[in-house]
């Protein structure tokens, strides 16, 4: 048994990545009862989605509420943090809280004074120690072939270098704080490569989001499906379109589509005029349109050839992972 598995109770060393929009109550839920740890993608802070999702998750994982937690964006909750507040005031509170993209600070002292362990996701070694001082009890190190938001490209770190260099850290400076690695982890094999690098498990976004369980227009989850790796790109285009204001340490991994391609090399243009731009992507998301909304997965989609439940999938990648230790003598 992993370090991870036994600190959480989990009988596979996997924490379902806190997906906005895509990672419901549903599916956190499902990803608790088949032993991982699961993560509601509290994302923005969306107060009223939390809720729902939240209730849908403690009512469906019944029996595995001790593996439930939720993830938000650190630094939206600087702006607003009312849903982090209620949720620390619920009578099920999460196991975990995990923190993205920004400086935990003081969020990191509440969660403490609440007794919520804390999980900080992060992009560049350098930011490791800092997480581990603000109180992080799990690390998890994000390479850029991550789905959804990472480090902009020029400083971007790829999950094979990082993770190991980050082992090392930790091991040296923190050897009780636990190492996951996001991106690029899509099966047993990605489990046991990442295990082999030094990590305690991984955090897994892309192939749990093509599940039944998740949240996505079905034609989203039809152009995943015809895609490869090859077909994601970063940029800060789609977070233009969708309004959101990203600080500009971050960019955005997703289907490079037909309005992906149209907009990279015209930035300047979008930036200085993004209106009819964003009516275009507005109709494109409304009608469900993979060509005119962002389909949010990484480099891992080439891994993902089906939509099955989150169960069979997770039992899935267990037996490949034992196949992938077995055979590697892990
Ligand atoms: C659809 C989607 C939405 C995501 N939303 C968030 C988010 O709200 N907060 C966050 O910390 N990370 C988010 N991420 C990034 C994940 O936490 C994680 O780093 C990533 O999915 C790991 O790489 P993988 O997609 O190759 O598994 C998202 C990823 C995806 C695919």
């Amino acid at each position: 048994m992993t370090r991870f598995e036994s600190r959480f109770g989990l009988s596979l060393p996997v924490a379902l990545a806190p997906m906005a929009v895509a990672g419901g109550g549903t599916l956190a839920a499902a990803c608790a009862k088949a032993g991982a740890l699961g993560l509601v993608g509290g994302g923005y802070g969306d107060l009223e989605w939390l809720r729902a999702q939240w209730s849908l998750a403690s009512d469906a994982a019944a029996d595995a509420r001790g593996r439930l937690g939720c993830g938000f964006i650190s630094w939206r909750l600087d702006q607003d943090d009312s849903a982090l507040a209620w949720l620390l005031d619920q009578p099920l509170r999460p196991a975990v809280v995990l923190l993205s993209f920004g400086d935990p600070g003081r969020h990191a002292m509440r969660l403490q004074a609440a007794g919520v362990p804390l999980i900080v996701q992060v992009q560049r070694l350098a930011q490791v120690m800092p997480a581990v001082d603000a109180g992080a009890r799990v690390i998890v190190v994000q390479g850029q072939e991550a789905g959804g938001h990472g480090a902009a490209a020029p400083h971007g770190r790829g999950t094979l270098a990082l993770v190991p260099e980050a082992a090392d850290l930790l091991s040296a400076r923190a050897p009780d704080v636990l190492l996951l690695a996001a991106g690029g982890v899509a099966d047993g094999r990605g489990l046991a490569a990442v295990q082999a690098l030094g990590a305690d498990g991984a955090l897994i976004g892309t192939r749990l989001w093509a599940s039944r369980e998740a949240l996505v227009p079905p034609a989203a989850h039809a152009a995943a499906l015809a895609a490869s790796g090859d077909d994601t790109a970063r940029s800060g285009v789609f977070d233009i379109l969708r309004r959101k204001n990203w600080p500009p340490a971050y960019d955005f991994r997703a289907l490079d589509n037909d309005m992906h391609r149209h907009w990279l090399p015209r930035l300047a243009d979008l930036v200085a005029d993004p209106a009819a731009a964003r009516a275009d992507y507005d109709s494109g998301v409304a009608a469900a349109d993979p060509a005119r909304m962002h389909v949010t997965v990484g480099e891992a989609v080439g891994l993902v050839r089906d939509l099955p439940d989150t169960a069979s999938l997770l039992a899935r990648i267990a037996r490949e992972w034992q196949a992938a230790r077995a055979r590697l003598s892990l």
